[in-house]
């Protein structure tokens, strides 16, 4: 099957703000061939080639002059079984939620805390995300890419990867490297994170007193269900801003006029500040201005309540970027790819 080329198609349903802009060409690839097919064209019509995924950590400011290509390989397999722990490979347009169930399915544990993440298996790596105490990086065993610069096919460890809070190699090398499929070790053996957040009181209130990874999956799925949009009804691209690190310093200095900041130990005399309360305590929580928000459960989304263009989320978040430098003195990066 060959590539199936379109052009001027709008991008709004291919990114989860549901922006509207378009896309000067269009495919979707279903195979490593149809990747190569994709590179060829491009180069071919001298547009740059941008990937895309489930579209879940996109800002689009404008319409996009390249050929986007949207990755749609499907497959998951197990690679090796022991009995005990199981490598599993899937390929980069799976999309992520249903292949924690898939995985839940088998009796396989680890992928649990990442229940309801939007996004793709392939995308995943780029930020390695992460939810309520466990990030990609705990299961990650390697991930097969293309080489855009010399079309080579390349194997990558998790020490390649060099991944760190929503960072990896392939998001600071962005544009060289093409996610085409995941390997992750699970294990039959439940070895269950409860510590975070409201994990545990969840649990309880669900009546549940030994929980399996179906239950720590279902328990969740209700704990962000309550709290981030679905971006089937309201566009967005989860938090938009990184908790910001900074020196225990600068927290105390803070916390002596706000005794309630909320932060988290992150190693050598740093801490990870919610970066959700600096915003909530600047009053941002709920603000709306025409149909580019702040969401009024979780201030670290911003929402698109309808017909809000990139650049007026984009001018948003500078409002508020500048507005907590001011008031705590604290730098917020922005978490999605603004293009
Ligand atoms: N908070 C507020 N007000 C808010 C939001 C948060 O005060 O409006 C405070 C609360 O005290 C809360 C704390 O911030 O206890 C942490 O909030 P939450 O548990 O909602 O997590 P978060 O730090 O805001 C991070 C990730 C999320 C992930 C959750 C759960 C980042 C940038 N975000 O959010 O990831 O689901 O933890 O682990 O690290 C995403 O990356 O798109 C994403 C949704």
């Amino acid at each position: 099957m060959s590539l199936h080329l379109q052009s001027e198609v709008s991008l709004k349903a291919f990114n989860s703000f549901g922006v509207e802009v378009g896309a000067r060409l269009f495919a979707q690839a279903h195979n490593d061939d149809e990747v190569r097919e994709a590179l060829r064209l491009a180069e071919s019509h001298d547009l740059p080639l941008l990937v895309i995924g489930g579209g879940s950590n996109l800002l689009l400011t404008r319409d996009v002059e390249a050929l986007v290509l949207r990755m749609a390989s499907r497959g998951i397999r197990i690679l090796e079984d022991d009995g005990e722990r199981v490598l599993v490979e899937a390929e980069a347009g799976e999309p992520w939620h249903p292949f924690v169930l898939w995985s839940l399915e088998q009796g396989l544990n680890g992928l649990e805390n990442l229940s309801l993440i939007p996004g793709t298996v392939g995308a995943a790596p780029m930020q390695n995300i992460g939810a309520y105490g466990v990030e990609l990086k705990d299961l990650f065993v390697g991930l097969t890419a293309l080489d855009r610069q010399g079309g080579e096919l390349r194997d990558f460890s998790l020490d390649e990867c060099a991944f760190a809070y929503r960072d990896s190699l392939f998001k600071r090398e962005a544009g060289r490297w093409l996610i085409l499929r995941v390997r992750l070790q699970l294990s039959r053996v439940a070895a269950l994170r409860l510590d975070y957040g409201p994990v545990r009181q969840r649990l309880a209130a669900m009546g549940i007193e030994a929980p399996t990874a179906s239950d720590v999956s279902r328990a969740i799925c209700a704990i962000r269900s309550e709290k981030l949009p679905d971006p089937a009804e309201l566009g967005n691209a989860g938090s938009f801003f990184k908790n910001p690190l900074v020196s225990n310093a600068v927290a105390e200095r803070i916390r002596a006029e706000h005794a309630d900041l909320v932060g988290y130990p992150a190693g050598e005399g740093l801490l990870k500040l919610a970066a959700g309360w600096l915003i909530e305590r600047a009053g941002w929580k709920g603000f709306r201005d025409g149909d580019a928000g702040v969401h009024r459960l979780q201030a670290l989304v911003l929402v698109n309540y309808g017909q809000a263009s990139g650049e007026q989320l984009l001018a948003l978040a500078r409002r508020i970027q500048a507005d907590i430098q001011a008031r705590f003195g604290v730098e917020l990066e922005i978490e999605p790819n603004v293009l």
